[in-house]
């Protein structure tokens, strides 16, 4: 019997191309791991009437951990029945944490010596999905509580005092001092009472920018669903894009690991995707149900083939997606 289950969901565009890829890397590094395949997304959904099927459960429920791709959700339309796949699954399964890490890695155009994580919280803020429109006025709830606040802040608080003991809440208290004023008090009423830690506050629109300024200042940054989804993109374009960033959504039973980047219709289907962020967020995994030297033996073979070459073409190379995955697995041999 095979160490560890790992569930796996391509979901759309390129999910198809880079768990693939990433699932060859954990065999050639040698991860004793049986995998069950389900499915999930928007294309699952055009032809099943549902985004994410019964046995999608039953398979992130009996396994170790998820590696999940990407899920296509469309913009401006909400077909009937449909949920967006990943949003789905963190709210079901209570995955209150969204895990970003933003590290230089040695790809041209990077920052140097950026080694920050961002914190998001996963489950509400607008991203509850409460939206309705009377006429030409259309009104959207954002939803904060103070249990998942505390929650979010003092997961935050525990890995930045694993780290360098520094953390900014990021939030938008000043115009919001109700929603984003709950949230940022009930932070900082938990780091109060953590020792040794350094916290400090940001207004979000001041972190964007200290973002791109300075980001060597940063250690954990904490902040509210949107805001979260939106610097995390930010920061990974500053160490060199959505290629290759990775992250964990994790609660306190289940982990789904995945790319920070979506299901990049642009260039599905064309063999041409990165899958370094897929490969990375298997990193993640791997770390989180404790299997660090196999994750530590991939991050390095990604770090001297991303040094090395080839280098897919976001990365300014001219490799495709099959002859990447090839050099990291010559590494891994
Ligand atoms: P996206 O992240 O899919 O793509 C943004 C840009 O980055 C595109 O130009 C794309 O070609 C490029 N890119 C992304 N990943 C890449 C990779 N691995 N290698 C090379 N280039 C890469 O974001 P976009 O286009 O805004 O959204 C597309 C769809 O994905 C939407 O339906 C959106 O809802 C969904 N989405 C899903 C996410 C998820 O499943 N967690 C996260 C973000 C978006
Ligand atoms: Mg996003």
């Amino acid at each position: 019997m095979a160490k560890y289950r790992i569930c796996l969901i391509e979901g759309d565009g390129i999910g198809h191309e880079v768990i693939p890829a990433t699932r060859r890397v954990l065999d050639a590094a040698g991860f004793d791991a049986e995998y069950v395949i389900a499915e999930a997304g928007y294309e699952y959904f055009l032809d099943h009437g549902t985004s994410v099927p019964q046995a999608t459960y039953d398979a992130v429920e009996n396994t170790d951990a998820t590696l999940f791709g990407a899920a296509t959700s469309p913009s401006g339309i909400k077909p009937a029945g449909f949920t967006g796949a990943i949003r789905h699954l963190r709210q079901k399964y209570g995955l209150y944490a969204n895990v970003r890490p933003t590290r230089t890695r040695p790809v041209p155009g990077a920052y140097e010596n950026v080694d920050l994580v961002i914190v998001r919280e996963n489950t509400q803020g607008l991203y509850v999905e409460q939206e309705r429109r009377y006429g030409d006025t259309a009104i959207a709830d954002t939803v904060i509580t103070k249990d998942a606040s505390e929650r979010i802040g003092k997961f935050a608080a525990d890995l930045a005092m694993k780290r360098d003991k520094r953390l900014t809440v990021v939030h938008k208290a000043n115009v919001l001092p109700v929603t984003q004023g709950l949230f940022l008090n009930t932070i900082l009423d938990h780091t109060k009472t953590v020792e040794g830690l350094n916290t400090s506050t940001m207004i979000v629109d001041n972190a964007a920018m200290q973002l791109v300024r300075n980001p060597r200042q940063f250690d954990v940054l904490v902040m509210t669903n949107m805001f979260g989804d939106i610097l995390s993109d930010l920061a990974a374009g500053l160490v060199g894009g959505l290629g290759i960033a990775a992250s964990g959504n994790v609660g306190d039973k289940f982990g789904i690991f995945e790319s920070v980047h979506g299901s990049a219709p642009d260039i599905a289907g064309q063999g041409i995707s990165n899958p370094t962020a897929s490969i990375l967020a298997a990193v993640l995994m791997l770390n989180h149900i404790g299997a660090t030297e196999l994750a530590t033996k991939i991050d390095n073979a990604v770090n001297t083939v991303l040094t090395e070459g080839p280098r897919t073409r976001d990365l300014g190379g001219t490799a495709g997606t099959e002859e990447f995955t090839q050099a990291v697995i010559a590494q891994l041999k």
